[in-house]
């Protein structure tokens, strides 16, 4: 079936590059004759026929913006089958006859659903986790990192004027790649990456270790769902060794203006989705390793075992 019409959306939570994304597929699209129609609010878009054309003047100006000029939304509706077969009957009436879904693993599993019932569709990885281990990077990664130094940065500044300790929780979903590279990027005293990780007697002797070497200040990253940073306050607060604060960095992770690496990243994947689609692939992820872009059936990635950055945590124990 030639490609005539696609259709473009974002769903779960946003990432910072989405939008160069979207620039990345409306403009390879045109380059090769193919139209491109925006879906807003991710799946529940495909429900509520909130549906446009992006002309190539639509997507002009976004590729540095944060957030997704389409929307987002998470949709859990969209695993029941007669919600997905409502979702292409408004495809068929709009003549759209391909997806490019840009989002997480709950995203991929949508598209892969929608490609057994015929819809060509390719998954193209958005999300800050990093938590999709057919590519190295997920657009937002980068952006997400670095916001995320930038406030360790300077909570690190007031930390260190007190004298005290800082417990601050990172995103990740459940994957520790945010964590841990913070940890090393800010020279933080601990990461905290998974729940086995942590007992109340081991943080306490983290923070003994830290004033015996005469440090004046303490910084502990912890990844979200592992351990409550309030309780890890209240902890070293009775542990007295540093007087502590606890902070949850939450969604301003998740805003800001993409890094240029993730705008290339995304426009890189974008494009490489379209030529995918042209070439007739469906059901199928793209990703990177290296500088080569690579794609892999959807399911398969959804099914390969999560990744722990095992090395990068060793190496951070040398750093302390
Ligand atoms: O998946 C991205 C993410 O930001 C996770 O890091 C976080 O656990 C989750 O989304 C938060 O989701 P919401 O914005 O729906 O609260």
């Amino acid at each position: 079936m030639e490609i005539k019409k696609i259709g473009i959306l974002t769903s779960g939570g946003d990432a910072p590059g989405m939008n160069a994304a979207i620039r990345a597929i409306v403009r390879a699209a045109n380059y090769v004759g193919i139209e491109a129609y925006g879906i807003y609010d991710g799946y529940e878009g495909l429900i509520t026929e909130n549906i446009r054309k992006l002309e190539r003047v639509d997507v002009s100006g976004i590729g540095n913006k944060g957030g997704t000029i389409l929307g987002t939304a998470r949709f859990p509706e969209f695993k029941e089958e007669s919600v997905r077969r409502q979702a292409i009957e408004t495809l068929n009436k709009h003549g759209i006859n391909a997806l490019v879904c840009i989002g997480g693993d709950g995203t991929y599993m949508g598209a892969y659903k929608l490609s057994l019932m015929g819809v060509p569709c390719i998954g193209v990885p958005g999300t800050i986790d990093n938590d999709i281990v057919s590519t190295e990077y997920t657009i937002g990664f980068d952006t997400a990192l670095n916001t995320i130094v930038e406030c360790v940065d300077k909570i690190r500044d007031t930390t260190n004027s007190h004298g005290r300790c800082s417990v601050i929780e990172v995103m990740g979903h459940h994957d520790p790649d945010l964590a841990i590279r913070a940890g090393i990027a800010c020279g933080a005293e601990c990461v905290i990456t998974t729940k086995e990780d942590y007992s109340d007697e081991n943080i306490i002797n983290v923070v003994k270790e830290a004033k015996k070497l005469h440090k004046r200040n303490c910084i502990i990253i912890v990844c979200e769902h592992t351990i409550d940073v309030f309780h890890i306050a209240d902890v070293l607060n009775k542990d007295g060794t540093y007087e502590t604060r606890a902070a949850v960095l939450g969604h301003i992770q998740r805003g800001g203006t993409p890094t240029a690496f993730d705008r290339i990243l995304a426009s890189r994947l974008g494009d490489y989705a379209v030529e995918l689609l042209k070439e007739g692939k469906t059901g199928v992820c793209v990703g990177v390793k290296g500088e080569e872009l690579t794609y892999m059936d959807i399911v398969k990635a959804n099914e390969l075992p999560k990744k722990y950055p095992a090395k990068l945590v060793k190496q951070f124990k040398h750093f302390i």
